[in-house]
């Protein structure tokens, strides 16, 4: 074999994935055991262990014809799927963000394309993307394979809120040394610890946007909104919270990371989109014009039964209607689940950082063996840098109260 058979940039490649390692670890002991806990799988499940599926997703799954199935999606996605994933994104809110911003949607490959043709097309290769000091692992693959790489500002301050100060130092900074600003937020419910960043936070990350706009530096937006049809507090929060996004300046770029795998369960059939938004329109031209190229020449088009299931749901009153019903049940589900796992953590005294919705909670963690002291308990959860994260997604209400008992004496 040739020592040199994979090209030199490809050379450190190696997925290291722990989430799906142990999610499949879980698996393998769930089948021996009958008292496992597998806190691992970022999908939400009904209580008995299936996963949640959207009736009305499925129904019409089921009646797509042949060329909504088979044939190959359009690179710029259909209207009733564009439109309908702005609108569903920005709610009561969409026109007025279709008359201050110029925009345009692109279908990808789940949110994960999205982010992936993002850091791509927004970055200079040996760059950096700005992002909190907790997040969703798989971000490094995309940066890593887009060339660029990633530096953290610290999330939470002394109180355990987001942390203004030191996302303000590191943006000055990071946009001095490199002539360019893209920054990364997950929000709301961020993936892993459940923040939702309040009012003035957004205003704040804004007001530090603009400034640094304002010399001249290339400044862009990414807002990963994967969770945020299950914030606890009421869903039009969520799309108030987009407010603040009114006040960027002409020269910044916005890109919102939407995931039909979280909004409709349809994880396996990879269906996203990049919703660019600009005051320029120049910047909106160039967004669609690298997003197009990037869609055909790293996946081509996206999933076509996916966009049409979606985009039948976002234009027919009736399959919406049905969608919404459904949806406040899968939020019904977790808010409970979220909440006992709140008040357990509260009766047992375990301290876990505020959880304001999503999938999963996260608990700081001094132990650097807790991974394999969980694993001894028959527990299964996704250790990162400095705390575990639980899935509430997966897990079903009867087994909360030992697991909080399991983690209280290990972490
Ligand atoms: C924070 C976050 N963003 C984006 C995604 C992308 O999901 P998908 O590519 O399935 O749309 C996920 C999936 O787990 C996530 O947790």
């Amino acid at each position: 074999m040739h020592s040199n058979i994979v090209g030199r940039h490809a050379e450190s490649k190696k997925l290291q994935s722990n989430i799906l390692q142990i999610s499949q670890e879980a698996k393998a002991m769930k089948a021996k055991y009958g008292d496992v806990i597998d806190a691992t799988v970022g999908m939400l499940h009904h209580e008995k262990g299936n996963v949640f599926k959207y009736h009305v997703v499925e129904e019409l799954l089921h009646k797509l014809s042949d060329a909504e199935i088979y044939h190959y999606a359009p690179v710029r996605g259909t209207k009733a799927f564009s439109e309908g994933a702005f609108n569903w994104v920005f709610g009561k809110h969409s026109d007025l963000f279709k008359e201050k911003f110029h925009y345009s949607v692109i279908p990808t490959t789940g949110g994960s394309g999205a982010i992936s043709n993002t850091f791509f097309n927004f970055n200079d290769f040996g760059q950096k993307v700005l992002l909190p000091n907790h997040y969703w692992t798989p971000y490094e693959n995309f940066a890593f394979e887009a060339g660029v790489d990633l530096k953290t500002f610290k999330m939470y301050d002394e109180n355990n809120h987001f942390n203004l100060a030191d996302f303000k130092e590191k943006a000055r900074e990071l946009a001095k040394e490199q002539e360019r600003l893209c920054v990364l937020l997950n929000d709301p419910c961020n993936n892993p610890t459940g923040l939702c960043m309040t009012e003035e936070d957004w205003k704040e990350v804004v007001a530090t946007l603009n400034e640094i706009s304002r010399t001249n530096i290339p400044v862009i937006l990414i807002q990963d909104i994967a969770y945020i049809d299950y914030q606890e507090k009421d869903t039009e929060v969520s799309r108030d919270a987009f407010l603040s996004l009114l006040d960027l300046d002409p020269d910044i770029l916005a890109v919102v990371i939407f995931s039909g795998s979280k909004t409709f369960s349809l994880y396996g059939f990879r269906i996203g989109a990049q919703i660019g938004l600009s005051k320029s329109q120049d910047i909106i031209d160039h967004f669609i014009r690298v997003g197009d190229y990037s869609v055909r020449g790293r996946f081509s088009s996206v999933s076509q039964p996916g966009m049409n299931i979606i985009g039948k749901i976002f234009t027919d009153k009736e399959y919406l209607a049905k969608f919404q019903d459904e949806l406040v049940e899968a939020r019904k589900l977790l808010k409970e689940r979220g909440s006992l796992f709140v008040s357990e953590a509260g009766k047992q005294g375990l301290k876990m950082l505020p959880y304001l919705g999503g999938f999963f909670i996260s608990i700081e963690t001094a132990n650097k063996n807790i991974f394999q002291d969980l694993v001894n308990e028959h527990v299964f959860v996704i250790p990162m840098e400095g705390l575990i994260r639980i899935a509430v997604s997966s897990l079903n209400r009867e087994e909360i109260p030992r697991l909080v008992s399991i983690l209280k004496k290990h972490v």
